[in-house]
């Protein structure tokens, strides 16, 4: 077996996705290359999909911010992918694209990865801070494993309210977090408030000790955010960590074939941190 793939998305010079998934095609003993294909703000998306159309390719990822934009060019579409109305994994079979939406339950898996205690605990109540485009992977990857208790916290509620429609969760403002933040069993940021700047979502002054506080930032890995909740006694759960899962469950989706990613958490923050 041998494995063409790709990423497309903007700007993508700095990704990761190359090195983690060279590192399953070594671990699986498969052949083939993960390269990247950017397409500029600037360039026509058609036309660049046709290229990659053209070209002898078994999948790619999409990143931002062609998430949504690549739908269109799809033969078909997986029910979560559906539910998200974005893909982030693309399979091609039999000459036909098939879209995927591994970011929410790769997050899951990550979350359970390193607290497995909570798959048993379903009725956990969650507190989500955010509602972009990772939140809403995030939020379904979480009703999909029967997580029911969610509450999502937005800036702008009507946001939120555009997740959680025709789910039983409720909208509250980034106030309200704050204040009742300590309520919550696992409290996850998905927002990319805190990426490279001290910035917080909300303050955590009221967090309860042992809480989950889950990061989905991991640049830098020790956002102010988790740096708070670990002075408030919570037990983190860093970002980069999805980066991984999500990878794993597009690859398992492209060969068909399971990957052991044991290891490769450490070797990531060894990436993330420029090699050393
Ligand atoms: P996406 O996930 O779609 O790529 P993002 O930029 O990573 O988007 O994150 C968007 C989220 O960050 C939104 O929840 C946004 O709040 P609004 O919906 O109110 O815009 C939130 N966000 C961004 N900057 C923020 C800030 N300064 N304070 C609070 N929330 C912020």
């Amino acid at each position: 077996m041998s494995l063409q793939l790709k990423l497309i998305g903007f700007p993508i010079q700095h990704s990761l996705s190359p090195w983690i998934h060279q590192s399953f095609l070594e671990r699986t003993g498969i052949e083939g290359a993960y390269t990247l294909h950017e397409i500029a703000p600037e360039d026509s998306f058609s036309e660049q999909i046709e290229s990659l159309r053209a070209s002898d390719i078994d999948g790619f990822n999409v990143t931002v911010p062609y998430k949504q934009k690549i739908i269109p060019f799809l033969d078909q579409l997986d029910i979560t992918a559906e539910l998200m109305g974005a893909v982030n994994t693309v399979v091609v079979e039999d000459g036909k694209w098939i879209g995927y939406n591994t970011d929410g339950t790769g997050y899951v898996q990550a979350l359970l990865g390193k607290y497995p205690e909570l798959a048993e605990k379903k009725h956990a109540s969650i507190l989500l801070l955010g509602a972009g485009g990772a939140a809403r992977g995030i939020f379904h990857g979480l009703l999909r494993e029967g997580y029911n208790k969610v509450t999502l916290a937005n800036r702008t509620t009507a946001k939120g309210q555009a997740i959680t429609e025709g789910t039983q969760a409720s909208v509250i403002t980034l106030d309200r977090a704050e204040e009742s933040v300590g309520e919550y069993d696992v409290v996850i940021q998905t927002s990319s408030v805190g990426m490279n700047t001290e910035k917080q979502i909300i303050d955590l002054q009221n967090l309860t000790e042992g809480t989950i506080v889950s990061d989905i930032v991991y640049q830098p890995l020790e956002t102010n955010f988790l740096k708070q909740a670990a002075e408030k006694g919570g037990r983190l759960h860093y970002g980069h960590t999805m980066l991984l899962y999500q990878a794993q469950k597009a690859f398992e989706i492209w060969s068909k074939k399971e990957v052991n990613i044991k290891g490769m958490d450490e070797a990531l923050i060894i990436q993330l941190r420029g090699g050393r």
